[in-house]
Parts: C-alpha cells; structure tokens; sequence
C-alpha cells in the first residue's frame, strides 16, 4: 500500500484507530540519512490508505519535544512516496476566545523558540524559501469546509507562537507573545512545518487548545496535577473529550484532505533552484 497522505499524531494514534476497528495492515520504522524515524502505521479506511506516525511515543510520552527528531520522520514519510500531512498538535491558548478543547486551524507561526536543526539544507545555497502561505493554502480550506458541523468550536486561523520547551512559560513570555500578536503557545509545528516546506510537502496542521497560557487567567500552583493547576478539572475535561474524538474526527476530514489536487505552491517551493540546476529531481539529492 503506497499511501499518499500522512497524520502525524501526539501519542499512540494507532491505537486510538485501532479502537475504531481499523487494524493497520503494517508498521515499519525508517532508517534515514537523521537517524531512525518513529514508527509509521499503515492504514486503510474506506479505500483510503494513509499513514499515522506519533510523534512522541507509541504508548506513552516518552519524547518531549525538543528531542523529537522531525528530519527522520519527515524524510521517511517522503521516501514513502506521501505528499501531504496533517499535524494534530496540542497547544496553550493566548486568548481568552480559544478556549480548552476548541479546535483552531492556524495560519501562521512566530518562532520563539531556539531548538534545532531547522533545516534538511546544511552547507549548500539552497533554501530560502518563501513562507507566505505557510500552510498549504488547499490543505486548510479543505479542512476548515471539513470540520464544519463538528460538536467542537473551530477557529478557522491562528497564530502560533513556537517555543523550545519542555518548560511552559513565564508570566512574562506569554505576554509578550500576545503583544507580538500571537493566539496559540506550542512546541512542536517548529520546526516540523519548515522542514516540511523544504521537501515541498503539503502541510497543514489541526490543533485543539488544552489550556491557557501562563498568566492569562488566574490559576493557583498545585503540585502533582496536569500542568499544575494551569487547566482546570472542566477544562481538562472538554480537552479529553477532542481527545476522544480524534479519530472519528480525522477520519472525517482525511478524505477531503486526500482529494486535494495540489495545485498549490507546495510542490514547486524549491523551483528556483531546480531551474538554477542547484537540485535535480531525486529529492534525496538535496538533502544531507
Ligand atoms: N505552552 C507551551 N506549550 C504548550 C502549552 C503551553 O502553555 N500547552 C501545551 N503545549
């Protein structure tokens, strides 16, 4: 099965699938140029084949994010031979509006963060790429027409304002970061979205807020629960009600995803430079 659209996930999507009643017809973990990738699932629904890769562990959170290892994963899920990707990733909010457990499509990204690598493009002239739009502009219509009539509230834009992590922020940051304009607070589109552009992948991403950011509501310190006491028991509970829909929710919006016809500037963001003669067409050239 040869599946031309992938979800990276958080933590043991498969099962959530396999719940559903899907049994994924493969696993396999990658060896690429970066080190191994995380294991990718292969999936058929209704005659759709896609792949589904957590990012940070198979049953549990065994990776934070800035050990996660994006040039692997994404450089498997390309020689896979996919071309589009849906990140399902869980942010802070730093607004008052986006509230736990509402979905938000984001736009845009503001990186405040100082992990690495940001790049597949070491030590060559390649790579200045224009990142306006950044997310694959067929991708996020598709998927906002897509989650219409969900039991959710979706934002169909947002700013995300990318952070090294594992810490959460200060007071003082998630301030800034609403001055800098910024709606969502999160560790783990950056760099995965850059590098995703640098293999001229389509790439969107479907967030669902689990809190609020440090400050922005008045949440006293308790030691030993989620966060410690940044979401509330409420809160918490309507992020594990978007956490129980996962599936039944990609499932839903995977097929008009896939239907996309890339007609978008994702598969030509490295034109220049084709036509330049800096990269031919074997991708694996250009990078490492
Ligand atoms: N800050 C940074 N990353 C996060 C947060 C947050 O408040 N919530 C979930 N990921």
């Amino acid at each position: 099965m040869k599946p031309k659209i992938a979800v990276i996930a958080r933590v043991g999507a498969h099962q959530a699938f396999e719940a559903q009643g899907l049994k994924p017809e493969k696993t396999e973990v990658f060896p690429t140029p970066y080190g191994a990738s995380r294991p990718v699932h292969f999936f058929r629904h209704e005659n759709l084949d896609f792949a589904v890769l957590s990012r940070h562990g198979e049953a549990g959170y065994d990776l934070s994010a800035p050990f996660l290892n994006p040039r692997a994963n994404l450089y498997a899920l390309k020689a896979l031979g996919v071309d589009k990707i849906l990140a399902w990733v869980a942010p802070g909010s730093l607004q008052e509006e986006m509230a736990p457990g509402d979905l938000v499509v984001p736009h845009d990204v503001l990186d405040e963060g100082r992990g690495g690598p940001h790049t597949f493009f070491s030590g060559v002239g390649w790579g200045f790429i224009r990142h306006n739009p950044l997310f694959c502009p067929e991708l996020r219509t598709a998927l906002i027409d897509g989650l219409q009539g969900v039991p959710f509230k979706v934002h169909p834009q947002g700013v995300y304002v990318a952070t090294t992590g594992p810490r959460l922020e200060t007071v003082a940051e998630i301030r800034k970061f609403c001055l800098l304009g910024g709606d969502l607070v999160g560790q783990t589109l950056v760099p995965e979205v850059f590098l995703a552009r640098e293999l001229e992948l389509c790439y969107a991403a479907l967030t669902y807020v689990v809190n609020y950011g440090e400050g922005l509501l008045d949440r006293p310190y308790q030691p030993g629960v989620l966060f410690e006491g940044l979401a509330t028991p409420g809160e918490m509970a309507k992020v594990a009600a978007v956490e129980a829909a996962f599936p039944e929710l990609i499932l839903r919006i995977l097929p008009p995803l896939a239907a996309t016809t890339r007609a978008c500037p994702c598969p030509r963001l490295l034109e220049r430079y084709r036509l330049r003669g800096d990269i031919g067409e074997d991708w694996r050239t250009w990078v490492k």
